[in-house]
This record gives structure tokens, sequence and C-alpha cells, in this order.
């Protein structure tokens, strides 16, 4: 009984976190109808000149209350139009084809004079950026366009993140809609335990039915997701995070000699603090060119792309490889630079002839600001024979025993209660011989 009331409680306040951290707006047309309805985070990171010939970095959300009265719905366009602080907005344009609809650009204005935002900004102007949506999503007329997977526009010093976005463009009035209405008007009433659980299950159903969800939300074609996570049903927590990172395909060559010598393949994904502030960038493969040395006791794999260069040390010691050393360098999003690197690693330990593999998700702290997740691993440094991987060295979450691990523990806890209650047992009757030879 309890512990379906913490369940329930847990569930509530899971919602409670999604409900009021979110921005959350309704609009109506002309006609005094709803006609479009977004429930989205956006997080900005802007590069400003301040006083004193220095470039600041400030980050704001957008905040929970926003003016919509700019906003406008017509039969073919609609624009989203978001007022907020002093003179700032974020705008969202959209358009209708004939079963589909698109965000086209998204409009951010900001205004330099806002002290509170731009603290000791040299310029008090009104900057607007301007992005056109390259990658178009479209939704179905009728259905919601789901993402709840980060999406990352940088123009300029200026980035826009979005994720945990809901919209419904061009809201119909007609059949189609009609569990998207419902869940529309029921949204609002979230202030009391069965109102939660109805907008629990209404929200269910209605994902079920009239979502159109993004690429990136989808489960990845190329590895089976391992958790049991779906694309349909919403998320609670609180922390936005990537997808998957594509598995990229590195091939180190040396001379004139076309076979590959050193040979990686692997998703990755990179953590870093910078400034206090922890952000998380994957390693696109495409655009991402591979290079680097073989040598007999010392391997080199470099990676660059124009805004990151990682470089792996192998070395082969008693006929064993391990990654050693990696350094890492990443001009990031705000123009800053990261750089560090760990020049005493033992990561990634198998046979030379050999290779590694381990294509369970796994974390690595590089160094206390440096985190790697690697997805998807197989390595090979050393002794490459005919441009194949040799036989793989599995890490010991990928192999068959693991699941051994929790039998182990619980193997290991009844012995420990055993023990506890033989010494109680033994001790009970020593003492009850003490009292009796007294
Ligand atoms: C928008 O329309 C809904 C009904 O569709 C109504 O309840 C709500 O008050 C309207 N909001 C505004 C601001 O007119
Ligand atoms: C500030 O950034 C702008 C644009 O990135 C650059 O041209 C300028 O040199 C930078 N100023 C300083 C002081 O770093
Ligand atoms: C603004 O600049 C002054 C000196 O130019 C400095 O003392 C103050 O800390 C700055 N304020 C912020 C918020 O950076
Ligand atoms: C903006 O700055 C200019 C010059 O620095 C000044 O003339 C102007 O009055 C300022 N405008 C506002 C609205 O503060
Ligand atoms: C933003 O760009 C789009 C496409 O280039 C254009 O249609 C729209 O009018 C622009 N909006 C503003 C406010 O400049
Ligand atoms: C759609 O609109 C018409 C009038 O424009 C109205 O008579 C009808 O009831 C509406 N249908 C729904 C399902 O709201
Ligand atoms: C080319 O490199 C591969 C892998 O290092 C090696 O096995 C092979 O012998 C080399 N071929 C020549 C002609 O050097
Ligand atoms: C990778 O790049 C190639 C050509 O540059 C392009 O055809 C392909 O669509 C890109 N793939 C992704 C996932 O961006
Ligand atoms: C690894 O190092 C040993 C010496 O420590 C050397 O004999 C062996 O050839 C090296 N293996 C490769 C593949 O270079
Ligand atoms: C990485 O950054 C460090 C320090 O800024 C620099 O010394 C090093 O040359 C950079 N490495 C690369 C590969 O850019
Ligand atoms: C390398 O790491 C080991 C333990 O991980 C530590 O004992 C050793 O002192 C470190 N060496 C250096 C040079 O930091
Ligand atoms: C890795 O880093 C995280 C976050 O800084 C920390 O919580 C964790 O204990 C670290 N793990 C190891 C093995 O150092």
């Amino acid at each position: 009984m309890i512990h379906r009331a913490v369940l329930v409680l847990v569930l509530a306040l899971g919602l409670e976190t999604q409900l009021t951290c979110a921005t959350e707006v309704s609009v109506n047309n002309s006609e005094g109808k709803l006609c479009l309805y977004a429930n989205l985070m956006v997080n900005f990171s802007v590069t400003y000149e301040a006083i004193g010939e220095k470039n600041e970095t400030t980050v704001f959300a957008l905040p929970d209350t926003v003016g919509t009265n700019e906003s406008s719905c017509d039969n073919t366009s609609s624009t989203l139009h978001l007022s907020f602080g002093k003179g700032h907005s974020w705008a969202m344009s959209f358009s209708k084809g004939a079963e589909t609809y698109q965000a086209d650009s998204i409009t951010f204005a900001f205004n330099l004079a806002d002290s509170s935002f731009f603290p000791n900004a040299t310029s008090n102007e009104t900057v607007t950026v301007n992005v056109t949506m390259k990658d178009l999503s479209k939704a179905s007329i009728g259905t919601c366009y789901s993402c709840k997977s980060q999406d990352l526009i940088q123009e300029g010093g200026v980035s826009q993140t979005l994720w945990n976005v809901l919209i419904q463009a061009f809201v119909a009035n007609g059949t189609k809609s009609k569990e998207g209405k419902y869940m529309v008007h029921n949204i609002h009433q979230h202030n009391d335990l069965t109102a939660y659980v109805r907008y629990m299950l209404m929200t269910f159903t209605f994902f079920h039915h009239t979502v159109t969800s993004c690429a990136a939300d989808l489960p990845s074609t190329t590895t089976p997701a391992p958790t049991t996570q779906t694309s349909t049903v919403p998320t609670t927590t609180p922390s936005p995070s990537l997808p998957t990172p594509t598995t990229g395909k590195y091939e180190v060559t040396m001379g004139l000699n076309t076979t590959a010598c050193l040979m990686a393949t692997f998703g990755l994904r990179i953590g870093f603090k910078l400034e206090q502030k922890y952000q998380e960038i994957n390693l696109e493969p495409n655009g991402t060119s591979a290079s680097g040395t073989c040598g007999n006791t010392s391997s080199e794999l470099v990676l660059s792309n124009p805004t990151t260069t990682i470089v792996f040390t192998f070395v082969n010691e008693t006929a064993k490889f391990r990654l050693h050393a990696v350094s890492v360098n990443i001009t990031s999003s705000s123009g800053h630079q990261f750089a560090e690197e760990n020049n005493n690693l033992t990561l990634w330990v198998a046979s030379v002839g050999s290779s590694y593999m381990c294509n369970k998700e796994q974390r690595y702290n590089i160094t206390e600001s440096l985190f790697f997740y690697t997805f998807d691993l197989q390595v090979q440094p050393f002794a490459i024979d005919g441009g194949k991987f040799s036989t793989a060295e599995e890490c010991f979450l990928d192999s068959d025993l693991s699941f051994l691990v929790p039998i182990a523990v619980g193997v290991a806890l009844s012995f420990l209660i055993i023990l506890v209650l033989i010494s109680y047992l033994i001790g009970r009757r020593k003492s009850r011989t003490g009292y009796q030879s007294v």
C-alpha cells in the first residue's frame, strides 16, 4: 500500500516537473478557436560584446510565462510568437501543405539593453537572428509534432537548444483532431491527483494515436535499443539527453600501403565541463576524418572535424595493448576552447593480435571534466591482418556471464544473512548457558 502511494507520488512529481518546467501556450484564431498549441523548452546561449573589449556568454531559458499576443493563425501559415523579459521574443513560423505541416524558420530577437540577461553589454540594440529550418520535419495535419531529443541550432554567436517539444499547428476543426483537442483541453486541469492520472492516461492514448515523432526520437535502426523505452510515451526525466551517436568507422593507413594498420568503429559522445557548465556533443562521423600512425609499441588515431580534435594513443606492452592516452580539443558552441588530456589511462585492454569490443554503452571518466560515452565499440590498434578485425575480446558487460552479477550479489547477501543469524543463535545460546551457570 505504501509502495503504491510512493509510486503515485513519484509519478505525480514527475508530471509536475514536466509540466512546470516547460513553456506551454495555446493560440486561438480570429474566431476564438484553438489553432496552435505548443509545449516546449528552449535554452539560449548568446555571446555578446561587453564593456572592456571582452566577449561574454550568457545562458538563459525560455521562461514559463510568455506573451502570445503577436501569434497568428491563418489557413496556410501560422506564427507562434512568444515575447518575454524586457523586449525579447522567440517566434516559429509554420506552413501547411496538402497533408502535412512544417516549421519553416525561427526568429529570435534579444534586447542587449536588458542588463539582467546581458550585463555590461556595450550595445543597447535589439539583435534579430533568423534561422531557416534545414531538416524539415513534417508532421501530418491533425497530429502533434513531438521531439524529446535535443535540437541544437547555431547561428553566429547564438545557440538555441530545443527539447521536449510538443507542437500542433493548424489544429483542425474536424474529426481527425478529436483526440488532440481532447488532450489540449484536459492538459490544463492538472491541479489534483485524479486529474494527473487522467492526464497521464490521456497523454498515453493521445501519444499512441496522434503524434508524429522526430527522427532523433525513433529507436536507431543500426543498434537495437537495449532499454525498454518506447518512442510513444513521454518520459518525465527533466534532464535532456542527446540521441545515441552515429557509429563511425575509422581507419589509419601508413605510407603507400592502403591496407589499414589501425581500425576503430564506435559511436562517441563527449561530455565536458567548460567554465563550470557541463555540455555534451556527439561525434558526427560524417565530416570527421581519421589519420594517425602505426608503430610496434605505440599507435595513434587522430579524429578531427572543424570543431573537435581527438587523439587516442595505444601502447603494446607484454603482448597486450591498451588505450594509454587521450587528448581532446573542442571549440564549443559559444566559441570557447576546451583542451584536456590524460596520459595515464588503462582502457580497452586486449591481447595483441586480437581486437577489443564493447557493444554496450560505456562511460569513461577521462579527466575530472572530460567524459566519454562509447557505443558499439571495436578497436584494433596493432597487428591487423588483411584489413579486417581479428577475433574480438569482449568487455565484461557484453559477455554472457554478466547475468551472474546479480546472482553473485544475491548469494553473497544471503550468505551474510545466514552468518548474522548463526552468530545471533550462538550468542543467544552462550548467554543462556551463562545465566544457567549463575
Ligand atoms: C481560446 O479558446 C478556448 C476554447 O477553444 C477558450 O476556452 C479560451 O478561453 C480561448 N482563449 C483566449 C485567450 O481567447
Ligand atoms: C568577440 O567576438 C567577435 C566575433 O566572434 C570577434 O570578432 C572579436 O574579436 C571578439 N572580441 C574579443 C575581445 O575577443
Ligand atoms: C560589469 O563591469 C564592471 C567593471 O567594468 C565589473 O566590476 C562588474 O563585475 C561587471 N558586471 C558583471 C555582471 O560582469
Ligand atoms: C543607445 O545608445 C546610444 C549611444 O550609445 C544612445 O544615443 C541611445 O540613446 C541609446 N538608446 C537607448 C534606447 O538607450
Ligand atoms: C526569416 O527567414 C525566412 C526565410 O529566409 C523568411 O521567410 C522570413 O521572412 C524571415 N523572417 C524575418 C523576421 O526576417
Ligand atoms: C466545425 O466548425 C463548424 C462551423 O465552422 C461547426 O458547425 C462545427 O460544429 C465544428 N465542428 C467541430 C467538430 O468542432
Ligand atoms: C600493409 O599493411 C598491412 C597492415 O599493417 C600489413 O599486414 C601488410 O604486410 C602491409 N603490406 C605491405 C606491402 O607492406
Ligand atoms: C553524409 O555525407 C554524405 C555526402 O557528404 C551525404 O550524402 C549523407 O547524406 C550524409 N549523411 C548524414 C547522415 O548526414
Ligand atoms: C609488441 O611489442 C613487442 C615488444 O614488446 C614486439 O615484439 C611485438 O612485435 C609488438 N607487436 C606489434 C604488433 O608490433
Ligand atoms: C589542443 O590544445 C592545446 C592547448 O591549447 C594545444 O597545445 C594543442 O596543440 C591542441 N592540439 C590540437 C590537436 O589542436
Ligand atoms: C598513473 O595512474 C596510476 C593509477 O591509476 C598511479 O598509480 C600512477 O601514479 C599514475 N602515474 C602518473 C604519472 O600520474
Ligand atoms: C566519474 O565522474 C562522475 C561525475 O563527475 C562521478 O560521479 C563518478 O564518481 C566518477 N567515476 C569514477 C569511477 O571516477
